[in-house]
């Protein structure tokens, strides 16, 4: 593991390196940024967006969170949703969880995690009673996990496709896409397990009319 003190110095060799391969790489960041993705993953250290996908500074605007949440009341989320999509004009919305992520074990325990975390973790626990049925018939607990995962990211496209950002956005410019995706940490592949192009069909009870 790396000191705090070697993070600066990694961080000075790093921009060395980026600056000795093109001269020009910072001076054409530090004035725009066009990203075509909005990216909303776990929190978790083992997932880092940026090099699991080999994009480099300025390809995708990022929001983490602990289990990939999208909660229609989470200010900061819905913050950088409205900036991604009206502002830089993202075409893509990206929600990548991951097998074995430990939010949502920790929701499918019975745990106590104190308040703050209790009412994070909420969101996930009424997942699973929505499933619960399929969910049930898994024996095996990581592969309940596993599954709940996946579940959780389809949940989370479809809260996004429920928000008036998106839903407007679909109506005037037809974008973005939105996607699920779940990163396996044993091989490190992504696997899609949900798309919704923008303007597919959702539930009318969460349909806004006049946008
Ligand atoms: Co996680």
């Amino acid at each position: 593991m790396k000191t705090y003190e070697s993070l600066l110095n990694d961080n000075k060799s790093w921009a060395a390196k980026k600056l000795a391969e093109e001269p020009g790489f910072f001076r054409k960041l530090q004035h725009v940024q066009s990203p075509e993705f909005l990216w909303i993953g776990c929190s978790d250290s083992r997932v880092p967006p940026d090099q699991i996908t080999q994009t480099q500074p300025g390809e995708i605007f990022i929001h983490r969170n602990v289990a990939n949440l999208v909660v229609n009341t989470d200010v900061n989320l819905m913050s950088v949703l409205d900036y991604a999509v009206n502002h830089l004009k993202v075409k893509h919305v990206v929600v990548c969880g991951h097998y074995g992520c430990g939010g949502i074990k920790a929701a499918l325990s019975n745990i106590d995690f104190n308040q703050v975390l209790n009412m994070w973790l909420r969101n996930i626990k009424d997942i699973f009673r929505f499933h619960r049925k399929e969910l049930e018939t898994i024996g095996d607990e990581e592969k309940k996990v596993n599954r709940m995962v996946e579940l959780n990211v389809k949940e989370q496209v479809f809260n996004l496709a429920k928000t008036a950002i998106i839903q407007k956005c679909w109506n005037s410019e037809k974008r973005p896409d939105l996607h699920g995706w779940v990163y396996d940490l044993g091989d490190g592949i992504i696997h899609p397990v949900v798309e919704m192009k923008a303007g597919t069909d959702i539930d009318p009870l969460y349909e806004y009319d006049d946008l």
